[in-house]
């Protein structure tokens, strides 16, 4: 059965804006994301292992372990599932291959019944939202940000919430922290979430590689695992936490605990 976890479309309000210690400046997500995703090129940086988005083999890494991941966890609950900054929708690969495979297990008369739906993308860049509606018509896409979960969603309602290539690179801590404790207030009960980030350590241990204008912000492992406890302090919630790959980005995956009432 799907659960019902949108609670409004966003205003059409400008979005609030990014710049000094927002996520990302207006001008960026609405603008150079939109023209990277208009040039045509965004499929070709995705697929060649040079280009800044797939450095290191990360891109596919994240597609690859999520999703293997997913599928060997049977004890997801069923629920919504979400991509935040999604782009043109190549990031929702896992849990669309989740969402499929529990269709047809569920069908198959087991115990395990688990149904990943209904499934959304968000993304504040147009032009990234106009390519993933045309890619993938059975995912509901919203042109909205990272910091309006609440505003969008019912708490408790989703399953699995991913985000790649967005928390990487360009989050601050205290946005880690807003940004995280709406995403574990959106999880039910054993819900997951998985995402990736820079890793100060592989940087320290490869001096020569290119860091980038566009990579701002690294973390340790032991950082990112302090702001989930954080953040999962702040909405009441316990979380696991392991590391699923490490590497230039590394991918962490958090799973949600909610405290007996
Ligand atoms: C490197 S791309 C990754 C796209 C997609 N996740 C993928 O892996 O193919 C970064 C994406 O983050 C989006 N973005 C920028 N600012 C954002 C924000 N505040 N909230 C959510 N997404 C944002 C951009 O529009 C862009 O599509």
């Amino acid at each position: 059965m799907s659960t019902q976890a949108l609670k409004q479309m966003p205003k059409q309000t400008p979005l609030r804006d990014l710049a000094n210690g927002r996520l990302y400046a207006k001008r960026t997500a609405r603008g150079v994301w939109s023209k990277k995703a208009n040039s045509g090129n965004w499929e070709k940086l995705i697929a060649n292992p040079k280009s800044y988005v797939n450095a290191d083999g990360g891109y596919q890494e994240f597609l690859i372990r999520v999703e293997e991941y997913l599928m060997s966890d049977n004890d997801i609950p069923s629920g919504a599932g979400l991509d935040i900054g999604c782009g043109a929708g190549h990031s929702l690969r896992p849990i669309l291959a989740k969402s499929a495979s529990t269709k047809s297990t569920s069908s198959a008369s087991t115990n395990y019944a688990s149904d990943i739906s209904p499934i959304y993308g968000i993304d504040p860049a147009e032009g990234m939202i106009k390519l993933a509606k045309a890619r993938l018509p059975s995912v509901t896409f919203i042109q909205a940000e990272a910091s309006q979960l609440l505003e969008l969603f019912e708490a408790k309602t989703f399953s699995i919430i991913t985000s790649r290539g967005i928390l990487a690179s360009h989050v601050r801590a205290h946005h880690w922290l807003e940004i995280t404790s709406q995403v574990f207030s959106l999880l039910k009960n054993g819900g997951v979430f998985a995402f990736d980030f820079l890793n100060t350590k592989w940087f320290e241990d490869n001096p020569k590689a290119r860091q980038g204008r566009r990579h701002k912000f690294k973390y340790t492992h032991a950082e990112i695992e302090a702001l989930m406890h954080k953040a999962a302090e702040q909405v009441s919630v316990n979380v696991s936490l392991q590391f699923l790959y490490e590497g230039r980005a590394s991918i962490a995956l958090v799973k949600v605990h909610q405290l007996p009432s």
